[in-house]
């Protein structure tokens, strides 16, 4: 069986301001039938370019994609009767119809029966837990019962393939964490359903997806399953250190031998800057400790962590996704 997704050296240009920008360098992935696949990257990455070439809305410059076997540029038609898109932080319908008349709208649009299109959209909201809302006009949902409320619309035609563009952003950990649970449930449930999703958030990735790409400046730097990826690390070693100012600068590190990458996360709120660092060697690790004292830096705490995602991207491009204020997206 060939796959149900791939893209054969995509290459996608935009004009921008000064010069062009190329948003996509020669991007070539596959995706099987019932894999929840991830495109991990950080801000500017190329993900949402790529979705939207797979999902008809872009034309790639060079290259082809194919999804369930037709072309996007050539058979786009074809393509569209088999696939959803949900946006995250995109507004789900019109503002003015309730929840359940925006789902009803939209099972029109898809051609759905008047009978399987009620029994469809009274299942998807008690699975997305919000019957409670099915009245509310859509304008007066908060962002996570719109996102949910998306997601249903996304549903609506049983999709082949789902794409989902960052289907959790700005919203809070346990709605997150619902909605990833059911999409994982619903790949599974639907057997063939195949998901695409697109995040910054490495947990999120690790969590669902059976494989993962790295994408970083257009292109696709690593491609293989979360626990995969993190075994490549194995004979690294990598340190995390807190320390109690919000100020303290690492960069030192910059020119260290042994040293393969790091990253650092600051904290306003406790005033702290915590500090992942990866190493050929442990021992690089005690010329560190000692830098941070001659600085009068209090070292809050220091331990050897297991590799995450976070530290594949790391080892690879040399930096962290997120340097600057916490983020506070846990799982
Ligand atoms: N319509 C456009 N015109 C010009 N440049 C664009 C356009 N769309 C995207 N780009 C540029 O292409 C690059 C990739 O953008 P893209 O939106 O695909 O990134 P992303 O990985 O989805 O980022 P984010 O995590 O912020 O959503 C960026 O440099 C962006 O500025
Ligand atoms: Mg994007």
């Amino acid at each position: 069986m060939s796959h149900i997704v791939e893209t054969c050296d995509i290459v996608r240009v935009f004009k921008g301001h000064d010069k062009p920008v190329k948003a996509l360098d020669k991007v070539s992935i596959y995706i099987d039938e019932g894999e929840i696949f991830g495109l991990l990257g950080p801000n500017g990455a190329g993900k949402t370019t790529l979705i939207k070439i797979l999902t008809t809305l872009l034309l790639p410059t060079k290259g082809e994609a194919y999804v369930g076997g037709f072309s996007v540029s050539k058979e786009a038609h074809k393509v569209r009767q088999m696939i959803s898109l949900v946006s995250g932080g995109e507004t789900p319908g019109y503002g003015i119809l309730s929840a359940s008349e925006n789902l009803w709208f939209f099972s029109q649009l898809y051609g759905l029966s008047s009978s399987s299109a009620k029994a469809r959209i009274k299942q998807l909201m008690t699975d997305l837990e919000f019957d409670e809302y099915a009245k509310t006009r859509m304008s007066k949902l908060s962002t996570g019962y719109k996102q949910r409320l998306n997601l249903a619309r996304g549903l609506l035609n049983n999709p082949k393939v789902l794409f989902l563009d960052e289907p959790t952003l700005g919203l809070d950990v346990l709605t997150s964490k619902k909605l990833r649970a059911y999409i994982v449930d619903w790949a599974k449930r639907e057997k063939e359903g195949t998901v695409l999703l697109t995040t910054h958030y490495m947990a999120e990735a690790d969590e669902m997806c059976d494989r993962v790409a790295i994408i970083d400046r257009g292109r696709i730097l690593a491609c293989d399953s979360p626990l995969r990826l993190k075994q490549k690390l194995e004979d690294n070693f990598i340190m995390k250190v807190e320390v109690s100012s919000v100020q303290a600068d690492f960069s030192f590190v910059d020119d260290m031998k042994g040293v393969i990458g790091y990253s650092q996360t600051r904290s306003i709120q406790t005033d702290t800057t915590s500090f992942k660092v990866m190493l050929t060697e442990e021992k690089i690790f005690s010329k560190i400790m000692l830098k941070l004292k001659e600085q009068n830096l209090k070292i809050l705490s220091a331990n050897e962590v297991e590799p995450t995602l976070e530290d594949v991207y790391i080892s690879l491009v040399g930096r962290g996704f997120e340097e600057g204020e916490k983020t506070t997206h846990e799982t």
